[in-house]
């Protein structure tokens, strides 16, 4: 039996402060949901202190989610602590979460105390943090760049006040894997009872190590691992969960039986379910989960792959959940292999909702010869949006083409009753975003717009991802739509960021 490694996943809090991550609670629930289904030990729902939203999203969480320990995220100030206690209140395994710099960079340009004031705070917050539950973890921020004696007397005088993890961040992305093995071990050799807690390790990626560093602590002797899907997070990002548990998998020969309690098969659905909700792409050569990961292209390598697949293969798509993309269904198959596919996929439907999916197939395969995986899950994601939707398209005309004006003529309809106008821009993405603005009345300013086939071929379903900026609750939002006309997309797109906007006003 070897060592069990804790995955602490911070997509909902780290990952979330990515530009332009920012999700709705609805979202986020969803998120934590595949997260408990991905079979992560914790999930830092959020920072409590920081905004009402982060603090409604931590509590659904804690209501919605069950296996997992649920943290919140505090500074060392007994209102953070107090607000996320509140937040944590409905968890049935809850984790206060608290940290202070420790760096001089840190302490004495940011906090502008002194060395012992920062202890004192560290010691007090996690004592404070106790009244509310016997899971408290410390974090030294910047822990890297931060005097090694110094840490360890914090971390001693943090374990005495009650920590029962404490986490050594590497804040800026700045150690190497060697300087982090040699500092995880001093710490371990150096800080009285620290075998009596958890040690962490939390990199991120700026000099594209966080990886590298995260699994040398764990050689090291480190037990917890911070980390996000797809390694979105500040900056450059956090270590990416899916890259720790593959490399601990595979390499179990290496890294002494290491193991995680992830279900690995259900790594590719988090992925895509992240990167659909956030709008941030995963790069085609992304290690585990990116498009090409498991793409043979040149000769001798699909020859060898023929062969024997482990010839270029180090782990099988199947382990981390991908399916190489079946074809499944066409025009005339019926309600049951639909039904089997989908249960296939990990969409378990009601009869009426298999009804409406049916006949939205049905609709899509009359323009489309082949209906593959991806179609199928752009269709579900499109039906039952997991956030409200107050207005939905109705029908929407384009006029465009060099000699015309581009106008978009729309359709809406909000709780039954329809509304129509229509609008002339540069071009009929244009158009067709200011008819909507006119309709719904709501002004935004769009920050970025993708496209992107979802599957092969002439007739594929689109995505369109934006990112618009609403002065009137001044946030970016990401909203998304899928169509096989990639203008219906882009309005379906525009619109779900307005109906979100919407829900925050
Ligand atoms: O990077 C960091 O130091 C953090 C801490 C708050 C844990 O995210
Ligand atoms: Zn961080």
């Amino acid at each position: 039996m070897g060592r069990k490694i804790i995955i602490f996943d911070t997509t909902l809090r780290d990952g979330e402060q990515s530009p332009g991550a920012s999700m709705n609670v609805h979202e986020k629930i969803a998120v934590a949901k595949q997260l408990e289904k991905l079979g992560v030990d914790v999930i830092e729902a959020g920072f409590a202190a920081a905004s009402p939203g982060d603090l409604e999203a931590i509590k659904e969480i804690s209501k919605n989610v069950e296996k997992p320990i649920i943290a919140s995220l505090a500074r060392a100030v007994r209102k953070d602590i107090e607000a996320a206690a509140e937040a944590l209140k409905d968890a049935k395994r809850k984790r206060i979460h608290t940290f202070i710099a420790t760096s001089p960079i840190h302490v004495e340009k940011k906090l502008s105390m002194s060395y012992e004031a920062v202890k004192e705070a560290a010691v007090e917050a996690v004592k404070y943090a106790r009244n509310f539950c016997d899971d408290v973890e410390f974090s030294a921020e910047d822990a890297t760049r931060s005097d090694w004696d110094y840490l360890c007397e914090i971390f001693e005088e943090t374990i005495k006040a009650g920590a029962t993890t404490i986490n050594i961040p590497d804040t800026v992305g700045y150690t190497t894997p060697q300087e982090y093995y040699e500092l995880v071990k001093y710490i371990l050799n150096k800080v009285p009872n620290i075998d009596k807690v958890v040690v962490s390790v939390h990199c991120h990626d700026d000099l594209g190590m966080a990886v590298a560093n995260s699994l040398s602590a764990v050689l090291a002797g480190a037990n917890q691992v911070e980390c996000t899907i797809n390694g979105i997070g500040e900056r450059a990002g956090n270590a990416a969960l899916e890259e720790i548990v593959m490399a601990l998998k595979v390499r179990a020969d290496f890294y002494k039986d290491c193991y995680t309690d992830v279900n690995t098969k259900e790594i590719y659905a988090t992925s895509r379910l992240v990167s659909r909700l956030t709008g941030i792409k995963v790069p085609r050569n992304k290690a585990i989960v990116g498009l090409n990961a498991f793409a043979h292209e040149a000769g001798i390598h699909q020859d060898g792959v023929i062969k024997e697949k482990s010839t270029y293969e180090i782990m099988k798509p199947e382990d981390v959940g991908i399916e190489m993309s079946k074809l499944v269904l066409g025009k005339h198959s019926g309600r049951h292999g639909l039904e089997e596919r989908l249960k296939e996929l990990g969409y378990t439907l009601t009869k009426e909702q298999l009804e409406i999916i049916f006949e939205e197939f049905k609709k899509l395969a009359d323009k489309k010869k082949e209906i593959y995986d991806e179609d199928l899950r752009a269709l579900i994601e499109e039906k039952f949006k997991l956030t409200p939707q107050v207005y939905e398209l109705v029908s929407l005309q384009v006029v465009a083409g060099s000699a015309a004006s581009p106008t978009a003529t729309i359709k809406l309809v909000k709780n039954g009753e329809e509304f129509e106008d229509a609008a002339m821009g540069d071009g009929p993405v244009d158009a067709t975003f200011k008819a909507l603005e006119r309709i719904t009345y709501v002004k935004g300013k769009l920050k970025s717009y993708d496209i992107q086939a979802l599957t092969e071929g002439k007739d594929a379903i689109g995505e369109v991802v934006v990112k618009v900026f609403f002065p009137d609750i001044n946030d970016t939002i990401t909203g998304r739509g899928t169509s096989t006309d990639i203008i219906e997309a882009s309005a379906k797109a525009y619109l779900d960021a307005i109906n979100k906007a919407l829900m925050k006003m």
